[in-house]
């Protein structure tokens, strides 16, 4: 049975009633909607959430567009191998929290996951959920400090209010031993110019933009190919003001994910890839010491370009 705390004040609330549940110590009023919990704190108590919060409803706007249009480019439905690369390189096995788990019944990585598996979602989604859903935002996670031994993003960190409370709270709610899986897709740099063509490797000479079809083009002739045509809805969707396209408002990269990691007090210990995927594995730095002798084998570097589908970073 899964137990709440308030998401701002972090005590604990009573059990939920069929209208929902009130915080004894900061009064905050959270609703019951049709069996599931909704623990939006709106307005949001912080203000650079609050500063946030109108691009980011433009973003989501979006987002709900796209993944209505056409599910399997926004979301992990389906067999797609990239959310099955994922789902194993995060050996998904206790108790599970999905932050920003998408709108669908069950992302595709969540099939075959032993033990519990709890999802958290600003969308409520049209259907009801596969496993334990409530309604809420990563920045105020609902859940006692150490109740999971694994916090999934998956291509959420990008789409959040603020990435940096978003993993701080992650690490609140991991188990001492627990870590926090992060899945996002990768844009390289395609501004670069091409690097000089007597380097030794054609890898060298391509870098992160092997795994990228167009920007490998580009690293290479210094030519950037035309654009495959986008589907009109896409084309209809504007980017808001403070937006870097449709859906973000940052890409993401390796470095700037293992400072905000560090910044939130988690190390990045393990990473893997697949396509223009990147798996990241992070524990509390304290948890490394008692591993048992590494016996879980999580890292794999897929390096390798055209392994499967690639989703480009939502
Ligand atoms: C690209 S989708 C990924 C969904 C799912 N993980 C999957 O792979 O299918 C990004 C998700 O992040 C959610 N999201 C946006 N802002 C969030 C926030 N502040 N906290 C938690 N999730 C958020 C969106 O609603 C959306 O469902
Ligand atoms: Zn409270």
């Amino acid at each position: 049975m899964l137990s709440f705390v308030c998401p701002v004040c972090h005590v604990d609330v009573p059990e939920p009633g069929s209208s929902g549940v009130r915080c004894p110590t900061c009064g905050r009023q959270f609703p019951d909607r049709d069996g599931a919990m909704d623990f939006t704190p709106n307005p949001p108590p912080d203000p650079d959430v609050q500063e946030r919060w109108p691009l980011w409803e433009q973003l989501q706007h979006n987002f709900v567009v796209a993944a209505d249009e056409i599910p399997e480019h926004s979301l992990s439905v389906g067999r797609r191998a990239d959310a099955t690369a994922f789902a194993r390189f995060s050996d998904l096995r206790g108790s599970v929290l999905d932050v920003g788990c998408g709108p669908q019944t069950e992302p595709s990585y969540a099939v075959g996951a032993n033990g519990r598996f709890v999802g958290i979602d600003p969308l409520r989604g049209e259907k009801q959920r596969e496993f334990t859903f409530v309604q809420g935002i990563g920045e105020y996670l609902p859940f006692a400090d150490g109740s999971f031994d694994r916090v999934l993003f998956a291509t959420s960190l990008d789409h959040v209010l603020s990435p940096a409370r978003s993993l701080s709270e992650a690490r609140r709610v991991l188990s001492p031993s627990g870590t926090v899986n992060i899945w996002f897709g990768e844009v390289p740099d395609t501004e670069l110019p091409p690097p000089a063509t007597d380097s030794p490797s054609l890898r060298r000479r391509l870098g992160d933009a092997a795994m990228h079809p167009r920007a490998a083009i580009r690293r290479l002739t210094g030519r950037t190919p035309p654009q495959p045509p986008e589907p009109a809805y896409l084309r209809e969707l504007a980017v808001p003001t403070g937006a870097i396209d449709i859906f973000h408002v940052v890409h993401l990269s390796s470095p700037l994910v293992s400072e905000w990691l560090s910044a939130a007090g988690l190390t990045v210990a393990d990473a893997g890839r697949h396509g223009a995927s990147v798996f990241l594995c992070a524990r509390a730095p304290d948890a490394s010491a008692d591993r048992g002798g590494g016996t879980r084998r999580v890292a794999r570097k897929r390096g390798s370009p055209g392994l499967g589908t690639e989703r480009a970073p939502q």
